[in-house]
């Protein structure tokens, strides 16, 4: 079952099954570490590659395969390979894509670990990071080298939504030869499908909106066969940062609704930024659905809607943002996004509490700053909960 032949929706609910003997009809979860071989022979053949199969759940696993199967479709990718964690994805597609010696430029305004990854991590393993402002064409062009290897990008970024123009940054990429990753996490291909505009490849956290309610880990690298396959396979089976098949499985029924799930966060999501921005207690709403939003043309060219995440600022610094959050009694006061259930979040000192001021400052993430992920509960208790805090400020 591939993109050409069938919808979104039904992708989302039929790609990559393969069923047992039993003929089971939702998706079989594979809970087993290794596979028994018939014989020594077929063992040797399944360890050499020269005969498919499973050999053992580091390698492969049949509900594992079915999600990356499923996710491929959907974002239109020839390859996917799933990993632990959203941070693992970028882990392996970095250490598979790019050596020591290689230079990577890196859009300011990605999510905290991203930026502590390339900082410390990979810069330990000689590869050395330039950091952009991401809606500044000028200033990748301007950063890339003979040795960059890699443009890597949020978009929309987490926590000011900014966007980026991926085909505009695409064309820079290609022009010298270099990869261009695109984070799809706030989107996911529900919203948005970088492959369409030219980028190679695509990062998911199945954290986030792929599972949808806030219960596993697990992330994705997507791109062409060639590109990802060999290498980031390599890379996982001997470094070991791969999926369980419960996660895997998790992620799977999840994307059943992601339509469902993404339609209903968009729409609550514009309900309440509008609502924000007429709030008199909130200086800045950082929403790409709102006209006031610098890169709002950009955003509606780009994505087939704005998404579920809103950020916005109070006035009164990290007192009054935090009055905000201590006053919430429905929204649940956890850095995760994503979730059926609304999240808040003060990035600050949080998700971006790791790095410096001054690399915070640079970011644009002020004290008085809050992160919404509009979760699917009714929008007019979402704002009861906000005003309560709002009207103590
Ligand atoms: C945009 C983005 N990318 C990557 C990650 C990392 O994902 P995970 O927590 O699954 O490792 C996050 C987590 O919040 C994120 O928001």
């Amino acid at each position: 079952m591939t993109g050409g032949q069938f919808g979104f929706e039904t992708l989302a609910v039929r790609a990559g099954t393969q069923r047992s003997q039993f003929n089971e009809h939702s998706e079989g979860l594979y809970l087993t570490s290794s596979f028994v071989f018939d014989d020594a022979a077929e063992a040797a053949r399944r360890f050499s590659g020269e005969e498919d199969g499973m050999v053992y759940s580091r390698y492969t696993n049949p509900t594992v395969q079915m999600l990356e199967t499923r996710l491929a479709a959907l974002e239109g990718a020839e390859s996917c390979v799933s990993t632990a964690s959203g941070m693992s994805a970028i882990l392996a597609a970095m250490m598979s894509l790019m050596q020591s010696g290689e230079h990577v430029v890196v859009s300011r305004s990605v999510f905290g670990a991203t930026i502590q990854l390339f900082n410390t991590v990979l810069k330990r393993f000689g590869i050395e990071t330039t950091f952009v402002e991401p809606t500044q064409l000028d200033q990748w062009k301007d950063a890339v080298r003979p040795n960059t290897r890699v443009l890597f990008v949020e978009t929309p970024s987490n926590p000011l939504t900014e966007i980026v123009d991926i085909k505009a940054l695409s064309d820079i990429a290609h022009e010298t030869g270099a990869l261009l990753v695109v984070d799809n996490c706030f989107c996911t291909p529900a919203l948005q499908r970088p492959i369409e505009y030219g980028a190679d490849v695509v990062i998911h956290s199945a954290t986030k909106y792929l599972d949808g309610q806030g219960r596993v880990l697990g992330g994705a690298v997507l791109g062409r066969q060639d590109v990802i396959r060999a290498p980031l396979t390599s890379f996982l089976r001997s470094a070991g940062p791969v999926l369980s098949p419960f996660n895997a499985w998790v992620v799977l029924k999840g994307l059943e609704t992601l339509r469902l799930r993404m339609d209903a966060h968009c729409r609550a999501a514009h309900e309440l930024a509008l609502w924000l921005e007429q709030h008199p207690r909130v200086s800045r709403v950082y929403y790409p659905g709102l006209g006031s939003h610098p890169q709002h043309e950009l955003a509606m060219r780009q994505q087939s809607a704005a998404g579920g995440i809103i950020s916005f600022v109070v006035d009164g610094g990290r007192q009054a943002a935090w009055k905000v959050v201590d006053a919430t009694q429905l929204i649940s006061i956890t850095a995760n996004l994503g979730d059926a259930k609304s999240t808040i979040t003060h990035p600050a000192s949080t998700t971006h509490g790791r790095l410096s001021a001054e690399v915070r400052n640079a970011a644009g993430i002020c004290e008085g700053l809050l992160r919404i992920a509009v979760g699917l509960e009714a929008v007019d208790d979402i704002k009861v909960d906000l005003d309560r805090g709002l009207a103590r400020i």
